[in-house]
């Protein structure tokens, strides 16, 4: 059988690292990738449930494909992520377009579910959790990401379950992969050309597999000589223990931004969102780490608006983004989620919330034009990444995860760059090789 498959992935950094994992899976079933929606025999949609119209998101694209293959032959339709584990069934009875959904414990079926409903053409829904066969299933196929940076879940799940959040039920509870397995697939990864590998996790810094934590697997990440930058995330202000703060001090390859969601600078929200931490407990790790490298800096995500925040509240959030300095952030208004504790509570008027966020990101918009104006004229290290389609010409992204758009050679992929920048925007760094600028000089 051969197949061509569309995939398209909504979501977070482990919903992209399960798509790929999805397109190396079922290529042994004789099903290829395309980048063309007209050509594919096979519409496979990735969808998140993170917050708002995530469901309608979903049948909309649904009803866009829909319209695409009007005149044509219809594509098989699977429905895998956080949707499809939340709505199951539901999803094949509301649409019958729709042929398989399949949650993210148990992509390893997947091959067979596909065989199964080409067979004899029952629609299937798929939903168990079972992430230990998952990733065992998994480790025995090549990951064939090829990218310079390249992610790597090493853990799935959350027993957080703070308030608002969906993952605890689309995820299931906290899995940690085995140690080794995930050494090897670093070491393949490097193998397909990687240079930086980002850790990911629901809950990365909760990683414990029998006495290994996070901690362990960035030290012995940092001994394969080809990879240049180690990264990871997400993660929890209760799992930023001491031997992962600590690692700060040897690490050569682990770079200066942490992202820490911290949510609300209330201690007040902290407590109705079940955060489990607060304000000062924050406080004290960015204390801890500015203490071992001055130069680190911290990324978080913020949800305004949560139910009962009042305007002293919304101050104490923008107080604690002044305070640390947060670059590279999120922030969203809460978005009730179907059977989360908050699902039903009162919400805050959309003219305040709305309101609420747009001062919250101007603040983080601030740090995040202050910081990089404070690089312009300065050289900085960027790992190029790939060709840009604007000119200058080459992509890259700094030590603190800021794109950098830069005038270099090709050869300089894959390569940790000296760039001085001349210019920036919110966004973007640009700048000129060093190298470059120096020779012309001479
Ligand atoms: N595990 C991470 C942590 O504890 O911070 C967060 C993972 S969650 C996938 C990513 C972000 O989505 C959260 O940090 C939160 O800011 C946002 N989020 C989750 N549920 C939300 C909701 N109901 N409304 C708005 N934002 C939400
Ligand atoms: Fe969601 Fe993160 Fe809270 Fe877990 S810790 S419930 S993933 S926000
Ligand atoms: Fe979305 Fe699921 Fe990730 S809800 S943010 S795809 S864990």
């Amino acid at each position: 059988m051969s197949q061509k498959i569309f995939i398209k992935t909504f979501g977070c950094q482990m919903n992209e690292y399960d798509s790929n994992r999805i397109i190396d899976s079922v290529k042994k079933i004789g099903f290829n990738k395309t980048e063309n929606l007209d050509e594919a025999t096979c519409f496979l949609l990735n969808t998140c449930h993170i917050r708002d119209k995530a469901k309608e998101k979903v049948y909309h694209e649904i009803g866009r494909v829909k319209k695409s293959f009007r005149y044509k032959k219809k594509p098989f339709v699977i429905i895998t992520g956080c949707v499809a584990q939340a709505e199951n069934e539901e999803m094949i009875k509301r649409e019958p377009y729709i042929d398989l959904v399949i949650g993210p414990q148990a992509y390893h079926k997947l091959n067979d579910k596909i065989e199964e409903f080409l067979d004899n053409q029952k629609k299937i829904s798929e939903t168990e959790f079972e992430a230990d066969i998952k990733f065992d299933y998994l480790s025995k196929i090549k990951n064939s990401s090829g990218k310079i940076s390249s992610f790597l879940t090493i853990q799935e799940g959350c027993d957080k379950f703070c308030n608002f959040c969906v993952v605890p039920f689309t995820r299931g509870p906290e899995y940690s992969r085995p140690f080794n397995e995930i050494i090897n697939e670093a070491k393949m990864l490097v193998s397909n050309g990687a240079k930086e590998i980002t850790l990911l996790g629901q809950n990365v810094n909760a990683y414990e597999y029998e006495n290994y934590r996070l901690s362990n697997l960035i030290y012995e990440i940092e001994k394969i000589p080809e990879i240049l930058r180690i990264r990871y995330m997400t993660s929890h202000p209760n799992d930023m223990t001491n031997d992962l703060i600590e690692i700060y001090k040897t690490s050569e390859k682990l770079m200066p931004l942490i992202h820490l969601p911290v949510q609300s600078g209330s201690d007040k929200v902290l407590n109705l969102m079940n955060r489990k931490h607060i304000v000062k407990d924050y406080l004290r790790i960015h204390e801890q780490l500015k203490k071992i490298n001055p130069s680190i800096k911290f990324s978080s995500d913020f949800i305004v608006a949560y139910p009962g925040e009042d305007e002293k509240d919304h101050q104490d959030t923008l107080e604690l983004i002044k305070n640390i300095k947060f670059i590279n952030s999120y922030s969203f208004i809460f978005s009730p989620r179907p059977g989360t504790t908050a699902s039903n509570l009162e919400l805050i008027d959309r003219k305040t919330s709305l309101e609420r966020l747009e001062v919250v990101q101007n603040e983080l918009f601030k740090n995040q034009i202050e910081m990089n104006k404070s690089l312009e004229n300065e050289e900085i290290n960027v790992l190029v990444e790939n060709k840009s389609n604007k000119i200058p010409k080459l992509f890259g992204r700094s030590e603190h995860m800021t794109s950098v758009i830069f005038d270099g050679n090709d050869e300089d992929i894959g390569k940790i760059i000296k760039v001085r920048i001349k210019d920036s925007n919110r966004n973007t760094l640009f700048g000129e090789r060093v190298e470059k600028s120096r020779l012309r000089v001479a």
